[in-house]
């Protein structure tokens, strides 16, 4: 008999982690307070866009092995739960919020059957398992608790679940980790590598991950101001050290730095975690790493600035990109959205194109204009700026834009553009940490 798996929160996460898993034969139940959310993933609408996800939704919505429900006793019968809530960045901190993992255990808890396993997947400060655990064994001492890590990217979440790096499981039994070893079987066949480990380790490997990543991104945008002042190129700089195996060439894209719901907020709950585990100075670099991160999209406006007036009030700037990253319609912590947002602020008019995030972007910023072409976006643009790098973008034909804005200038937010193509069709072509056309 194959495990019964409920899904306790259906975001992002957790809708694909319920999808992906029932695709792979298992019974999955999605439980999530927000009733309009289940409705309408219940008749296989996704309330995100995700490449590949809404056709696993409708498919395993149609086997009958995936439902989704508010009501958590529908969960009764799961071996496992996994929790899989947000953990935003509190209002009054870098800490992190753990208002829903704590709700989803509690509206858990009355219906675990004995010797079941509670798994949380959100992203945690180091403890918050233990604390879970020590919460369980007064309300429901037939259970136990596991961590275990999701490391999915936004526009790969899909091929990030079913073909995974590696899986990492947090246990304190060897029974434990055989449970999750059943959920996980179809992945294990196929050679996923498996790390156990204890609890905090497994907390921490997540926020380790994402830190690291994190530092990869701001290193080489650092790398880029030192580029802009000594006249060097950030692009071939990365290429060249990239090469090194011990370096990689992954994650070294030099530009207006990270996003999202995720990275940002985990790195300052990681410093935040830490310094009230005593180990502040072990976390004091990460304070850096996001004030390079936040110093890239300065930088953006500075080149704006220089380019057509301290004054932005009375020109025209044309946004290509408000998704933190292509193949997401996520405006959270978007450096696009935000940069576009900071350059309204300053008077300039401000026009917005996005393939997926214009409804996101303008229900946070109403006041901006939003355009459903490229070419409504460009024209009559003072100058245009590429802060998403969508591959639609790159196909884009300079020569015929051109002649759309007011003047052809472009400042290239991410370095993902052909600087030769645009230069040769006439634009005056800026990129961070590039000699400049
Ligand atoms: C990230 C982690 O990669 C993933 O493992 C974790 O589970 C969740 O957080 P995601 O938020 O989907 O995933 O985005 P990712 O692809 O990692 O990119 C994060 C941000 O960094 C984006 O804003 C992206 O534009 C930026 N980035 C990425 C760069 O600026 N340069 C790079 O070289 C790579």
């Amino acid at each position: 008999m194959k495990p019964v798996l409920s899904v306790l929160g259906t975001g992002y996460l957790g809708t694909t982690f319920a999808a992906c898993m029932s695709s792979l034969g298992f019974e999955v139940i999605g439980v999530d307070t927000d009733t309009q959310k289940v409705e309408r993933l219940s008749k296989g609408e996704l309330p995100f866009f995700e490449p590949g996800l809404e056709e696993i939704v409708i498919a395993e919505l149609a086997s009958g092995r995936l439902t989704f429900t508010t009501d958590f006793s529908k969960a009764k019968n799961a071996d496992m739960h996994f929790i899989c809530v947000g953990t935003p960045q509190r209002d009054d901190g870098l800490a992190a919020d753990l208002k829903y993992v704590f709700a989803a255990v509690d509206g858990i808890t009355p219906f675990l059957k004995s010797g079941s396993l509670v798994v949380g997947k959100s992203t945690v400060p180091v403890g918050t398992a233990q604390k879970i655990r020590n919460q369980l064994a007064l309300t429901a001492p037939q259970v136990e608790v596991a961590w275990n890590p999701e490391f999915t990217r936004e526009g790969f979440a899909v091929e990030d679940s079913l073909r995974p790096d590696r899986i990492v499981v947090g246990v304190t039994s060897d029974r434990a980790e055989e449970i999750l070893k059943g959920a996980y079987a179809p992945l294990l066949d196929i050679g996923t590598p498996w790390i156990r480990a204890d609890l905090p380790t497994t907390e921490l490997v997540k926020m380790a991950a994402n830190s690291f990543l994190a530092t990869k991104i701001s290193f080489i945008n650092a790398m880029a101001e030192v580029c802009e002042a000594a006249g060097g190129d950030v692009t071939v700089l990365a290429r060249a050290i990239g090469y090194d195996p011990r370096i990689g060439n992954k994650f070294l894209k030099a530009g207006i730095g990270f996003g999202g719901g995720c990275i940002p907020k985990d790195i300052r709950a990681f410093i935040a975690r830490a310094e009230e585990l005593g180990a502040t100075q072990a976390l004091e670099f990460l304070k850096d790493i996001d004030s390079i991160n936040l110093r890239a999209r300065q930088r953006v406006i500075e080149v704006v600035r220089r380019t057509l007036s301290e004054d932005l009030s009375g020109f025209k700037i044309a946004v290509l990109g408000a998704a933190y990253k292509p193949d997401s319609d996520d405006v959270r912590d978007s450096p696009a959205l935000d940069i576009a947002a900071q350059i309204h602020a300053a008077g300039a008019t401000v026009t917005i194109h996005d393939p997926k995030a214009l409804v996101n972007a303008r229900k946070r910023f109403p006041a901006m204009q939003y355009a459903q072409t490229v070419e409504e976006c460009l024209a009559g643009a003072d100058l245009v700026l590429h802060l998403t790098e969508w591959a639609e973008y790159r196909s884009l034909d300079p020569k015929a834009l051109s002649t759309i804005t007011k003047s052809p200038r472009i400042i290239d937010g991410r370095n993902a553009l052909d600087r030769d193509l645009w230069v040769a069709a006439g634009w005056k072509f800026h990129a961070l940490g590039r000699a400049n056309a």
